[in-house]
């Protein structure tokens, strides 16, 4: 039976921490650090999203703003919003809610907002500082995961982490997270054949393709670390990962579970980006 990596205890903990560090970083500054989160339209699981991002701001001594507009709003006026932002002195981190209506352009907002503020870690100068193993703003989710690991003590440098999923918000920062840290990194995706036989060569196994318990515990090797990125609605309601978590549990070493494992963690990395952001623009 897995140990299980309690992704809602180590965010708690990593909360704490970044509270203590803002309350001796806001006299500094002279001001609180700021985050403006930007929704758009009425996507209901990213109002969710937004809103826990906020409350978890109010815990840290975090000062933030949720800016709403309309599903109908113009790329014009949603890049001026994003201009205004970064002009903003209190604002340290400037992020927008994804996915955006489909009418609006998200590669040219997410290069629009600065990249001293790019808290997500979206931005092309922001990517490509991590592709170059460069000190920069990394996405909050993949962050989170290696801290979780980190916490867990779970090995990384000469072991083969197979990642599942290719996209540019998990998947392939994960995969250059985990290369940066020396593990051997295979990345699979929808063309990949034998998925069964790749994922059980993975000491790692990470799951971000958000297709419902598609990882079987025989698909893996025993003893794995596993880590399931993925958050899907099952017919009933019911939230479950892309790892089948009975049937993984039976062989991993370690297992996330879903809900309470790799989100949690999500929210507290960009927290923790934002605070980043305060020292770097306030010179601390
Ligand atoms: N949509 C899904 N994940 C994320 C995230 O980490 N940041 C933003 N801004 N939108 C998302």
């Amino acid at each position: 039976m897995a140990i299980l990596i309690d992704g809602k205890a180590a965010a708690e903990r990593l909360r704490a921490e970044i509270r203590a560090a803002t309350s001796d970083l806001t006299p500094r500054l002279g001001r609180p650090p700021g985050l403006a989160a930007v929704l758009v339209g009425d996507n209901a699981a990213s109002r969710v999203y937004v809103r826990n991002k906020v409350r978890a701001c109010e815990e840290c001594g975090i000062l933030s703003r949720k800016i709403e507009l309309p599903a109908s709003a113009s790329q014009q006026e949603l890049e001026q919003l994003v201009d205004s932002l970064n002009e903003d002195n209190a604002v340290d981190g400037v992020l927008v809610q994804l996915p955006l209506p489909p009418h609006l352009n998200e590669q040219a907002i997410l290069r629009r907002i600065s990249p001293a503020k790019d808290v997500d870690g979206f931005h092309p100068l922001n990517a490509g500082k991590l592709l170059l193993g460069e000190d920069c703003f990394e996405p909050c989710t993949p962050a989170g995961v290696m801290v979780l690991m980190d916490r867990y003590g779970i090995e990384i440098k000469g072991r083969h982490a197979v990642v599942l999923g290719r996209s540019n918000i998990v998947g392939k920062p994960m995969a250059m997270m985990l290369l940066r840290r020396s593990a051997t990194v295979t990345i699979c995706h929808s063309a990949t054949n034998n998925l069964p036989g790749v994922v059980r060569l993975g000491d790692i196994v990470v799951a971000a393709v958000g297709r419902a318990r598609l990882v079987q515990g025989d698909w893996l090797k025993p003893g794995a670390a596993v880590i399931d990125v993925g958050i899907n609605r099952l017919p009933d309601g019911a939230l479950c990962g892309d790892v089948d978590f009975d049937s993984a549990k039976e062989i991993a070493g370690a297992i996330t579970p879903v809900p309470g494992g790799v989100g949690p963690m999500t929210i507290a990395m960009l927290l923790s980006n934002t605070l980043k952001s305060a020292r770097l623009r306030g010179g601390q």
